[in-house]
């Protein structure tokens, strides 16, 4: 059976592009990379997409006059490939409510926080300030409103004592790449779907386990 294809959008990076060119790599992962593109010209993670030959794209948002522009071109080079699915991973431009309406339940996007909280830049320094001891990350779909959208599924690790931006940076994003390649593969199986304003299981995934921080010290 012909493979759902992926499209994904990085700016930099790219750790959590090469999460999913790994686990698509297994032979029973319903789903493809079909096309990177790269809103930046030097972004590191270009070479993921390299390695794995995939063929990749970049759309510099520097060449267009306009929001609109940009995404028009993006939207084109999603089209030309057969893209049924596009994957934020660290794609630092906004989206036009335009295109986020055109790709409603097919845009998904990996988030450094346990959302609602912590929306938007500089997450994890803002986590230290406030003093939480759960951090995680979401993976969720895009609607226009940032960072807002149905919540497809959340990794928690602990806020630890000494904890910097790197090291809470570097745990958060460990959990990412476990979380953002099992999401996917939720939504192509079709056992994750958006009911109302919630994404909704098919019955028959279970969850166990808790997070305590501090822990027991007994
Ligand atoms: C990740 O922390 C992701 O959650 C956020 O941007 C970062 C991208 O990292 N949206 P990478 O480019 O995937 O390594």
């Amino acid at each position: 059976m012909a493979k759902t294809k992926i499209g994904v959008l990085i700016s930099g990076r790219g750790s959590n592009l090469k999460s999913l060119i790994d686990a698509v790599a297994a032979e029973d992962f319903p789903a493809e990379i079909a096309l990177v593109i790269s809103s930046q010209p030097k972004a590191a993670g270009l070479q993921h997409a390299a390695a794995a030959n995939i063929p990749q794209a970049t759309i510099d948002h520097r060449d267009f006059q306009t929001r609109e522009d940009f995404d028009a071109a993006l939207d084109a080079a999603l089209h030309m490939k057969d893209i049924d699915y596009v994957c934020l991973a660290g794609f630092m431009r906004m989206l036009s409510d335009k295109f986020v309406d055109d790709w409603r339940g097919k845009l998904l996007n990996i988030h450094p926080s346990l959302l609602p909280a912590f929306r938007g830049l500089h997450v994890q320094e803002r986590m230290l300030d406030s003093g939480v001891k759960i951090a995680g990350c979401t993976v969720h779909f895009v609607t226009p409103e940032m960072d807002a959208g149905p919540i497809i599924g959340q990794a928690a690790a602990p806020v630890l004592p000494g904890d910097t931006v790197e090291t809470l940076s570097a745990r958060i994003l460990e959990l990412e790449h476990k979380l953002y390649p099992r999401c996917l593969r939720l939504i192509v199986e079709g056992k994750a779907r958006i009911s109302g304003a919630v994404v909704a299981y098919n019955t028959g995934i279970t969850t166990s386990g808790t997070l305590i921080n501090p822990p027991a010290s007994d």
